[in-house]
C-alpha cells in the first residue's frame, strides 16, 4: 500500500500546530487541513481576526488559507475529520511533569496519550500518525500501544516529525527550514509525508532517519542551542570582572567557522517553553539509562541559566537596596517581559524569575512589553507590587532603576535624552540584552550596566 496524504488533521492549535498547519495549507492548496483543539477559546481566536498567538507574517498566511483548505475546529467536531484523515499530527504540549515518577524532569505525556486514545477511537482505514510534539526518545512505543486498541482492520504508521521552528521567526522557519526531519519505520510512510514538504522545501533538506534518532535529535538540537547560551553567559560573568567585553569575545569566537556566530549573544538567560523542558527531559532519559555523567553534564546548562537570572536580579538590586538588603519602597521599571522579541509568549521567560526575585526582596515593579498583555504578566507575578505600563515612557515614572529584559528593537532606539527627564540623574539602567544605545544612555546622565561588560566601560 502506498499512502497518499490528501487530508490532514493536527491535534493541538498552539504555537506549533497553528503556524505549521497554516503554512502547509498555504503551500498545498489541494490538501485539506483541519486543526483541532480542546481549548474552545483558542479555536474561536484562530477563527477570528485576533489570532491567539503573535508571530510576524502569521496573519497573512492564515487569511490566505482559512476558509479555503484550512479550518480550526473544537474537539467534538474534530472526530469526523480524524476518521477521514490520511495523516494526523499530534502537536500538543509536552510539559515537564509536576507529579509522579520523574516529576520535575520527565516530559508529561498525558496530552499526547489522550490524543492517541482519540485517534484510536475515531480513525478508519489506514492513518499515518505523526509526532510533531517534542517527545522523549522511544515515546512512539507508547503511542503504538495505545493505537493497538483501535477497531480491527484500522491500521497505522507512526512517524516522528519534530518541529524546529523558533518563535518570533516561525513563518520564515517553516517556509525556509534548515531541514525537515522525518523518522519512521516504513519508507512508504516517510515518503508520503516527505511528498507534502517537498512541495516547497528542497528535497535535499528533507532528512529521514529511524524513529528513535528523530525523537532524540530534537532534544539534542535544543540542548546544543541552550548550551551555547549558557556557555556565553558563563563567559559574560568573567568579562564583567576582568573588564573584557562579551560582545567582542563572542564576535571573535564566532568567526571561527567551526564554531559559527549564532546563539552567542550573552543575555539575562534563555527562556521559552522548550529549552529547559527539553534539557530536563534529556537529563531524565540519561539518568534512567544509568548515564549519570551525561545527565550531570546537561544539568549544568540548566543550572548556569538559573544562576544567570539570579545574578542579573542581584545586579539590579545591589545599587538600590537599603543597608539591610531590602528593596522596600524601590520601584523598578521592567522593559520587556516576553522571553524574546517578536512573540507574546511568556512561558519560562527569564523575566519571571528576575521579577519574582526583585518582588521577594520588597521591590515594586512597573512592567512594559509590546505584545505581552497585563493579564499575562499578572498571571505569572500576581497583582501585588506589579503595575503595567502601556509605553516605555510611562514605565519610567518614579523608578529607582530600569531593567531591559527583552530585546524588542524599539527599546534600542529609545530617546534617552528625552526620557532622562523622568529619571533621577545617575539612575542605573540595566541592559539584560545588550541592545541599548550605550552612548545615548550615558550622554543622558544615566549609569549603564550591561551583561558581560565590566567596570572599565562605565568610566
Ligand atoms: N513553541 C515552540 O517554539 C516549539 C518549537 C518546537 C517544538 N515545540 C513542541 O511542540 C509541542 C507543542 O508546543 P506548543 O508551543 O505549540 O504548545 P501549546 O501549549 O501552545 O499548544 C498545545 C495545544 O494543544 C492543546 N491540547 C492539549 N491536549 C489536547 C488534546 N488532547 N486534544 C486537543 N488539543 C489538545 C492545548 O489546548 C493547546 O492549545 C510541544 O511538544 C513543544 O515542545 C514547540
Amino acid at each position: 500500500m502506498k499512502p497518499l496524504v490528501n487530508k490532514i488533521v493536527c491535534i493541538g492549535a498552539g504555537y506549533v500546530g497553528g503556524p505549521t498547519m497554516a503554512v502547509i495549507a498555504d503551500r498545498c492548496p489541494d490538501i485539506d487541513v483541519t486543526v483541532l483543539d480542546l481549548n474552545e477559546a483558542r479555536i474561536a481566536a484562530w477563527n477570528s481576526e485576533e489570532l491567539p498567538i503573535y508571530e510576524p507574517g502569521l496573519a497573512a498566511v492564515v487569511s490566505r488559507a482559512r476558509g479555503r483548505n484550512l479550518r480550526f475546529v473544537g474537539q467534538p467536531e474534530g472526530a469526523a475529520h480524524v476518521a477521514a484523515a490520511d495523516a494526523v499530527f499530534i502537536s500538543v504540549n509536552t510539559p515537564t511533569k509536576t507529579e509522579g515518577e520523574g516529576a520535575g524532569k520527565a516530559s508529561d505525556l498525558r496530552y499526547v496519550e489522550s490524543c492517541a486514545h482519540f485517534i484510536a477511537a475515531h480513525a478508519t482505514g489506514h492513518t499515518i500518525v505523526i509526532e510533531k510534539s517534542t517527545m522523549p526518545v522511544r515515546a512512539a512505543n507508547r503511542i503504538k500501544s495505545i493505537l493497538a486498541s483501535a477497531r480491527p482492520g484500522v491500521t497505522f504508521d507512526i512517524l516522528s516529525n519534530p518541529e524546529f521552528l523558533a518563535e518570533g521567526t516561525a513563518i520564515r522557519d517553516l517556509e525556509q527550514p534548515d531541514r525537515v526531519l522525518i523518522g519512521g519505520e516504513r519508507p512508504e510512510a516517510i515518503q508520503a509525508l516527505a511528498a507534502v514538504y517537498t512541495r516547497w522545501v528542497p528535497a535535499a533538506r528533507v532528512l529521514s532517519t529511524g524513529l528513535w534518532s528523530a525523537e532524540l535529535s530534537k532534544l539534542v538540537a535544543n540542548a546544543f542551542l541552550a548550551q551555547r547560551v549558557s556557555s556565553i553567559n558563563s563567559i559574560s560573568a568573567l568579562c564583567e570582572v576582568t573588564g573584557a567585553d562579551v560582545e567582542e569575545v563572542a564576535e571573535v569566537v564566532g568567526t571561527d567557522s567551526r564554531i559559527g556566530p549564532k546563539f552567542l549573544r550573552a543575555s539575562v538567560g534563555f527562556g521559552g517553553s522548550c529549552f529547559q523542558k527539553d534539557l530536563l527531559s534529556l537529563i531524565y532519559i540519561s539518568e534512567s539509562y544509568g548515564l549519570t555523567e551525561v545527565a550531570a553534564y546537561w544539568q549544568q546548562v540548566v543550572d548556569l541559566n538559573q544562576w544567570q537570572k539570579r545574578r542579573f536580579a542581584d545586579l539590579i538590586a545591589a545599587p538600590i537596596a537599603d543597608d539591610a538588603g531590602s528593596l522596600r519602597g524601590r520601584r523598578i521599571a521592567i522593559l520587556g517581559f516576553a522571553f524574546k522579541k517578536d512573540t507574546n509568549d511568556v512561558r519560562e521567560t527569564p523575566a519571571i524569575d528576575v521579577c519574582r526575585r526583585l518582588l521577594a526582596r520588597g521591590a515594586s515593579l512597573i512592567v512594559h512589553d509590546y505584545k505581552v498583555t497585563a493579564e499575562a504578566v499578572s498571571a505569572e507575578l500576581g497583582a501585588r507590587g506589579v503595575e503595567f505600563a502601556l509605553s516605555p515612557e510611562e514605565a519610567l515614572k518614579d523608578v529607582a532603576a530600569v531593567a531591559v529584559l527583552t530585546e524588542w528593537p524599539a527599546y534600542a532606539t529609545l530617546d534617552w535624552g528625552r526620557l532622562s527627564a523622568r529619571l533621577k540623574p545617575r539612575t542605573v539602567v540595566f541592559d539584560g540584552r545588550n541592545i541599548l544605545d550605550a552612548a545615548a544612555v550615558r550622554r543622558a546622565g544615566l549609569f549603564l550596566r550591561c551583561i558581560g561588560k565590566g567596570a572599565p566601560h562605565d568610566r
